[in-house]
C-alpha cells in the first residue's frame, strides 16, 4: 500500500511542495471530522457574494487557514469564505479553495468537498487556471476520498481509521466510454436545468442526453458529481449560464479551475463552451464561468450544442 507522502516523492514533487500538501491534507483530515460531528445550522451571516453561510463554511475555512499559516513555504490564500486575498505568510506558494463546497447540502446528508487550486503568485489577480502548479480536491462521503494532481496525472487516495491517505487508484483515466470495460451506460449530470427555460439550446441537449438514453448521475454537489466522472472514467458535468446570470453560479479560480486542472490531467477536458476553462485569465476573484467538464467529446459536444 502506497501512502500519499511516496507517491508525491515518486511523482517528483519536492519537498516544499510535499510539505504544503502535508498542511492541506490535515486540513482535510479535520474538515471531514467536522462535516461529521458539527452543527449544520445556518449561521445568519453571508459571505462577500451575499450566499448564506453555513457553521461550518466559517469552520471549513478557518481549519483551512489556521493549518497553512503554520507552513512557511505558504505566502498567499484566497477563499470563496473571504472578502479578499489575504498575505498569511512569505513563502512563495498561494492556495485558492472552497473549503466547503455544496456545504447546504451536509445537513441533508448528501456528501460534500473541499475544492483548491495551488499557485506560486504574489496576487491571484491575472492568473490562468494554467499557472496552477498542483490541485486536489476531497470528497466527503461515505468514505473520505482525495485527488490530487501535480501535473503527472492524477491519483485518488482514501482516509484510513490511522488518519493515513492510503492510494486507491493512480494514473486516473477519463475517456469516452467506448471500449468494453467501462460498461455501456454513458452519463451525465446537468446541473442548472433552471437555465433551459431561458436558454433553449441548453434544454435541447438535456433532450439528446435523455433520447439517447444517457444515465443521469447528478447530485446537487459539483465535487461528487465529477468524482463519479473520474472513477467511472467517462461523463460530463454542465453547468451553463443563462439569461439572468450569463456566466452561471461556478467560481472560476475557487471551483472550476482546479476541477479543470484535475480533469485535463485524466485525459479529460473542461472547457466555457468557448474556451478552456484553465486559459480564462482571472479579472476578479469571485469571476463565474459556465463550465462544461468531463470526456473529451461530450465537452465538445456541449460547446457544439450551445455556440
Ligand atoms: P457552494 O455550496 O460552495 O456555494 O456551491 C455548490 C455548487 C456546486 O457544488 C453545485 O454543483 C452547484 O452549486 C449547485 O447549484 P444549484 O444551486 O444551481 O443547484
Ligand atoms: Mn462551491
Ligand atoms: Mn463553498
Amino acid at each position: 500500500m502506497q501512502n500519499l507522502q511516496s507517491y508525491l516523492e515518486g511523482a517528483g514533487a519536492g519537498d516544499e511542495l510535499i510539505g504544503v500538501f502535508g498542511s492541506l491534507t490535515e486540513s482535510v483530515r479535520k474538515i471531514s471530522l467536522a462535516v461529521r460531528t458539527a452543527d449544520t445550522g445556518k449561521i445568519g451571516t453571508t459571505n462577500s457574494y451575499g450566499e448564506e453561510q453555513v457553521a461550518m463554511d466559517v469552520f471549513s475555512n478557518t481549519i483551512l487557514i489556521e493549518e497553512l499559516k503554520k507552513n512557511s513555504q505558504v505566502g498567499l490564500v484566497a477563499s470563496e469564505e473571504l472578502p479578499d486575498e489575504e498575505k498569511i505568510g512569505g513563502g512563495e506558494y498561494a492556495l485558492a479553495f472552497d473549503p466547503l463546497d455544496g456545504s447546504s447540502l451536509v445537513d441533508v446528508n448528501f456528501s460534500v468537498g473541499t475544492i483548491i487550486g495551488i499557485y506560486k503568485k504574489k496576487t491571484f489577480i491575472g492568473v490562468k487556471g494554467d499557472d496552477q502548479v498542483a490541485a486536489l480536491i476531497a470528497v466527503y462521503g461515505p468514505r473520505t476520498t482525495i485527488f490530487l494532481t501535480v501535473k503527472k496525472g492524477v491519483a485518488q487516495f482514501m482516509l484510513n481509521l490511522k488518519g493515513e491517505f492510503i492510494l486507491m487508484k493512480d494514473k486516473i483515466q477519463v475517456g469516452e466510454g467506448s471500449d468494453a470495460s467501462s460498461g455501456a451506460s454513458k452519463y451525465f449530470a446537468p446541473g442548472n436545468l433552471r437555465a433551459c427555460a431561458s436558454n433553449l439550446a441548453y434544454l435541447d441537449l438535456v433532450n439528446y442526453w435523455i433520447k439517447e438514453q444517457y444515465t443521469l448521475r447528478y447530485s446537487g454537489g459539483m465535487v461528487p458529481d465529477i468524482n463519479h466522472i473520474l472513477l467511472k472514467g467517462k461523463g460530463v458535468f454542465a453547468y451553463p449560464g443563462y439569461k439572468d446570470e450569463p456566466n452561471g453560479k461556478l467560481r472560476l479560480l475557487f471551483e472550476c479551475a482546479p476541477m479543470s486542472l484535475i480533469m485535463e490531467q485524466a485525459g479529460g477536458a473542461a472547457s466555457d463552451g468557448k474556451i478552456r476553462i484553465l486559459e480564462k485569465k482571472l479579472e476578479n476573484l469571485e469571476q463565474r464561468t459556465p463550465i462544461f467538464i468531463g470526456s473529451k467529446g461530450e465537452v465538445q459536444r456541449c460547446s457544439n450544442a450551445l455556440k
